[in-house]
């Protein structure tokens, strides 16, 4: 099958040419974004390939349609940037890849709780100015702290098992809990006695209309001072406005992200030699409890090769049975 690939990065092409010699589909790397004017470039191809930070909405998806692209690939396991109802009213049906390395993004969790709470970044800073002085430097034990892990799924077990090693209370929401958690002995709780509860937070479910800024003014009121929130999910779980209020007044006391609500159009793009336009992520980065990644919780070999294969293998599939195991349905209307 040809496949247009698009925002295809250095380490993308690596990845898919070495799992492509094994399947032997036409790829088309194109190292821009998908938009009305860029899709006209895929008119002979069969698929689309697409990251998260290409969105595809219901005008694309029946120019993908008029133009007779056939099916639409995502090289993530998120798909909250398509929409899944104008997909399948097109025919298009659209794959995902829902399992590369829940460890990947549940570590890079890990490592924003422990960079901010033993401070890694600023003693780095520190040190390399030939400042060794510990003033300001002080953390705290994981051991026996209390972490609310939201979203118990793929990545959000993992978080359960690495935080319960640390020697943590793991207290977990989640409208679907899973057994394996609830015998590593996780509390299962309502949403606002997690945020009462845990000293850390960490969002590990899906962006929904119900998800939607779920921490919002009203969750870091009932936070408890000092709390430390971690974002790897996807940006608009979190009112970024309500929760720097939180870190001014002092209730949220560390926050790491690793994506952001805005972060479309900065995230993944050089842009340091750019002025920063946008005054609620400038603010963002001034504070020195706050710790920024560009959403490369994912990166790892590891995953980035369990990407490649497995966005190949549902093109395969498709071309051979219009089907794949990895398909993305609309949500039933209940
Ligand atoms: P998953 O589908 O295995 O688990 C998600 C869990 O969240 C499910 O158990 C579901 O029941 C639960 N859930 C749904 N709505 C909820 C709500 N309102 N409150 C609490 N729980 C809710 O998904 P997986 O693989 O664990 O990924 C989770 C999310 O992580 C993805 O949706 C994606 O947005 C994000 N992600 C971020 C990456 C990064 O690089 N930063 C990479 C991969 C995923």
């Amino acid at each position: 099958m040809k496949l247009a690939i698009y925002n295809a990065q250095g380490y993308d092409k690596e990845y898919f040419d070495r799992e492509n010699l094994r399947v032997g589909h036409e790829l088309c790397y194109l190292d821009f974004h998908l938009d009305a004017d860029t899709l006209k470039l895929a008119e002979s191809c069969e698929a689309i390939c697409v990251f998260v930070n290409d969105q595809v909405d219901a005008d694309l998806l029946a120019a993908m349609s008029r133009l007779g692209i056939r099916f639409l690939l995502l090289r993530s396991a998120g798909f909250n940037h398509v929409d899944i109802k104008a997909a399948e009213a097109q025919q298009i049906p659209v794959a995902n890849v829902p399992e590369y390395s829940p460890n990947a993004v549940a570590e890079h969790a890990t490592a924003l709780i422990l960079s901010l709470i033993r401070k890694l970044a600023r003693a780095h800073a520190r040190v390399r100015e030939g400042n060794f002085s510990l003033e300001g430097l002080m953390g705290y034990d994981l051991h026996g702290k209390t972490v609310g892990i939201v979203g118990t799924g793929r990545i959000g077990s993992v978080m359960a098992r690495i935080m319960t090693g640390f020697g943590c209370r793991v207290l977990g929401h989640d409208p679907a809990p899973s057994d394996p958690c609830r015998e590593l002995g996780v509390d299962y709780v309502d949403l606002p006695s997690l945020f009462r509860a845990a000293d850390i937070i960490s969002l590990h479910c899906p962006l929904t209309p119900d998800s939607l800024h779920m921490i919002d003014a009203k969750a870091v009121a009932l936070m408890k001072p000092g709390v430390c929130v971690i974002n790897t999910g996807r940006g608009a779980l979190i009112d970024t406005r309500a929760i720097i209020d939180g870190i001014k007044s002092g209730k949220i006391g560390y926050l790491g992200l690793d994506v952001y609500e805005e972060e479309e159009g900065m995230f993944f793009e050089d842009c340091s030699d750019r002025i920063i336009q946008d005054d609620v992520f400038a603010r963002l980065l001034t504070f020195p409890n706050v710790e920024i990644t560009g959403h490369q919780a994912f990166f790892t070999r590891e995953a980035m090769v369990n990407i490649a294969r497995i966005t190949l293998e549902n093109a395969s599939a498709l071309e051979a049975s219009g089907t794949c195991q990895n398909l993305v349905l609309p949500k039933p209307v209940v």
